[in-house]
């Protein structure tokens, strides 16, 4: 089991989140969601509305969390809110 850590710029507040290697092919979007942490989107992951997005411009409906953490080694994301 890994840990990725969710941090809100904002508020500054964070959290961690355990994955399992079953978890590295899931869409980043759909397994935040998953675990809790609100995403916003309003294309429902067609890369268009941009508001999905993480380190200020990686769109997570774009990416799974195995590209996620070959971008982002030390498993950080950084969101706007939290
Ligand atoms: S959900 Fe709209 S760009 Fe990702």
């Amino acid at each position: 089991m890994s840990v990725i850590r969710i941090i809100g710029l904002a508020s500054q507040s964070s959290r961690e989140i355990y994955y399992l290697d079953y978890d590295l092919e899931k869409n980043l979007l759909s397994w935040l969601r998953e675990k809790g942490i609100t995403i916003a989107s309003s294309c429902d992951g067609e890369g268009v509305c941009k508001k999905c997005s993480i380190q200020n411009d990686w769109l997570t409906c774009k990416l799974t969390l195995k590209t996620f953490l070959e971008r982002q080694k030390d498993g950080k994301i950084f969101v706007s809110y939290l």
